[in-house]
């Protein structure tokens, strides 16, 4: 703008060189407004000034066109000016993704895992019944896990398990009698005593393979009845494939007291699996064996895809396979200080994803514990 002066001075020009100052303020279509109103081919000021030239004297159109040519290219310079800097306004905004024209995006809401979820549904259906929550540690000794359920030293039931052992020294412990019942939550500890029992040894450490060594920690703390549901996750060295996850959750159930029979376990594990998987569900009990129950059974529930007449799910049996499940053995009792002449119990355990796979129709465990959003989120509830 060095040849500013030369408009400036000149009377006709200078209301349109006034407008150079608004130029660098204005919005796009006040901009293009200006635009027409100044510098527009029909109604344009600056440009009616333009068409006058021919007609003027030789030193007017000298004096005048020099200085109306000046105004034209530093108007000209401003509007290209403030129109590339509306534009990169533009795009950085839609860089930092502010475009209010958009619609709205969703907020992610943390939601409860499925199995997580299941479990506490399954926890509260014993709760109705009379049933505590029990907890125990996922590190066990070999005895808890075990010996202590009359799985025989060396017995091929502990290959079987594929157990996890920790490379920790063994140690020699002894229960705590005492324990927590405030809030129906029945936690059991370790301590080192000398007045209490002493085990020569409770073996190597190791992560348990399933959550019955928290029946032997619930019967030592607390003395009959018991009744007690114990969520927890489990360790096994297994592939991970379609039906098995080396990390897993279990529910335990365990109930001792007197007078309880075969009965008993049928008619709480049958309410149970029509309260979980609805009304219509048949169940069956299938002979079995476990160490630490006699006599020993699984529990079936009719296939929630085909209603029991046989499918792919079911491998056309009709039936799916829930719960392991007997009535405790006397020798377990007896580890625990239980007296077996005057107690019997019944014990169970299941796997949640596994309840949670057949009720959602899901045919890989694996996709409960991948951790995968675009599954779990199908099945989060809010
Ligand atoms: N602990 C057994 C398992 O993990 C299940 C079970 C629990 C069976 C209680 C009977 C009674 O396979």
């Amino acid at each position: 703008m060095a040849n500013a002066p030369d408009y400036k001075a000149l009377t006709v020009l200078e209301p349109i060189a006034r407008e150079l100052a608004r130029i660098p303020t204005l919005g796009s279509d006040e901009l293009e407004a200006l635009y027409i109103e100044l510098l527009g081919r029909k109604q344009g000021s600056l440009t009616a000034v333009l068409k006058t030239l021919p007609s003027l004297s030789p030193e007017e159109k000298a004096q005048l066109g020099s200085g109306a040519n000046a105004l034209k290219r530093d108007l000209e310079t401003a509007f290209d000016e403030r129109r590339q800097a509306l534009k990169s306004e533009t795009q950085a905004r839609a860089r930092e993704g502010v475009d209010l024209t958009m619609p709205g995006r969703g907020r992610w809401i943390g939601a409860e895992h499925p199995v997580t979820r299941v479990t506490e549904e399954i926890v509260q259906i014993f709760h109705r019944l009379g049933f505590a929550r029990a907890t125990g540690p996922e590190v066990e000794t070999e005895w808890y896990n075990f010996g202590a359920l009359n799985f025989p030293p060396d017995h091929p039931a502990m290959d079987m398990h594929d157990t996890l052992f920790l490379a920790i020294p063994e140690r020699r412990i002894v229960p705590d009698r005492r324990a927590n019942r405030t809030s129906g939550v029945v936690e059991t500890h370790e301590r080192r005593a000398s007045s209490d029992r002493r085990r020569p040894s409770e073996g190597r450490y190791l992560l348990r393979t399933h959550t019955s060594p928290v029946q032997i920690r619930t019967l030592m703390a607390h003395k009959p009845p018991v009744r007690v549901v114990i969520p927890g996750m489990c360790f096994r060295k297994d592939p991970f494939d379609a039906s098995h996850a080396p990390v897993f959750a279990q529910i335990e159930g365990l109930v001792v007291d007197e007078g309880i029979s075969f009965v008993d376990l049928k008619a709480t594990l049958s309410h149970f699996a029509q309260a979980f998987f609805g009304s219509d569900t048949s169940v069956r009990f299938r002979p079995s064996f476990f160490p630490f129950t006699e006599p020993s059974a699984e529990m079936d529930v009719s296939c929630r895809i085909c209603g029991g007449s046989g499918c792919s799910a079911c491998k056309g049996t009709g039936w799916m396979e829930i719960m392991g499940a007997g009535m405790v053995h006397p020798t377990v009792l007896e580890n625990c200080g239980v007296d077996p002449e005057r107690y019997t119990g019944f014990a169970f355990g299941m796997g949640p994803a596994r309840s949670a796979m057949i009720r959602y129709g899901v045919n890989d465990i694996r996709l409960f514990y991948e951790g995968d959003m675009r599954f779990l989120g199908q099945l989060a509830k809010y």
